[in-house]
């Protein structure tokens, strides 16, 4: 069946919005997580890599040593990269595994000395392609990366415990922090704001 739709003039103005109304933004979504252990984190990042669709931007903030590559490491491993061997890539930026359910690119931006470097690196090719994209430090890349993604920043808490808020940015990125959420819920493996482990945590 066909629907016929009235044709709006191109001068038509726009409505005025409501009084009070939010403007209209793009969407957006926050999960909160605490982690309690380096294995902890790795095991949420493979939980994440199910749910992962070919052309996913992950990107990774945090300082040294608040988990971003255990973090790639569990998404390696949820994508059945099949080695845990898993390091920042240092001299290349980029790193690819290509033995999963996808391929992953992983990226530490680091050691980028110009922002512009992203496109001597091709960043933005591995970035549309066929496979996940994981960035460390992205902030050195700002302005040039996608306007869809799902940031995750890393807080040390304490040795052993580390804050990972989820930001969705793009309605791609804003369904899979919903179900990301949902699923790490049904499993009772992961608290959202901090609250713990509803039905404690039987794999920590
Ligand atoms: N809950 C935790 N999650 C992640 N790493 C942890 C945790 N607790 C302790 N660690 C330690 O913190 C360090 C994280 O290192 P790494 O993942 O390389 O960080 P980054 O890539 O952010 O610099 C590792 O030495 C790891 O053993
Ligand atoms: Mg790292």
């Amino acid at each position: 069946m066909s629907v016929y739709r009235t044709p709006s003039p191109p001068d038509r103005p726009h409505p005025p919005a409501p009084a009070g109304a939010a403007p209209a933004a793009r969407p957006a979504r926050d999960v909160d997580i605490i982690s309690h252990s380096l294995e902890q984190t790795r095991r949420i990042g493979a939980r994440l890599a199910a749910l992962l669709q070919p052309g996913d931007l992950i990107l990774l903030e945090g300082a040294f040593g608040a988990g971003k590559t255990s973090f790639t490491q569990g998404i390696a491993r949820g994508l059945g990269v099949g080695s845990d061997y898993i390091t920042s890539p240092t001299f290349t930026l980029i790193n690819e595994y290509e033995n999963g359910r996808l391929p992953l690119y992983h990226v530490d931006l680091y050691r980028l000395e110009a922002p512009d470097q992203v496109r001597d690196l091709g960043l933005l090719d591995y970035i549309e392609g066929d496979g996940v994209t994981v960035i460390e430090w992205p902030e050195r890349a700002k302005g040039l990366l996608p306007d869809g993604f799902l940031q995750i920043i890393l807080t040390d808490l304490t040795d052993t415990k580390r804050a990972l808020r989820f930001h969705a940015e793009g309605s791609r990125y804003v369904e899979l922090a919903e179900q990301f959420k949902d699923q790490a819920f049904a499993q009772g493996a992961v608290g959202e704001g901090g609250a713990g482990y509803p039905h404690g945590d039987p794999a920590r």
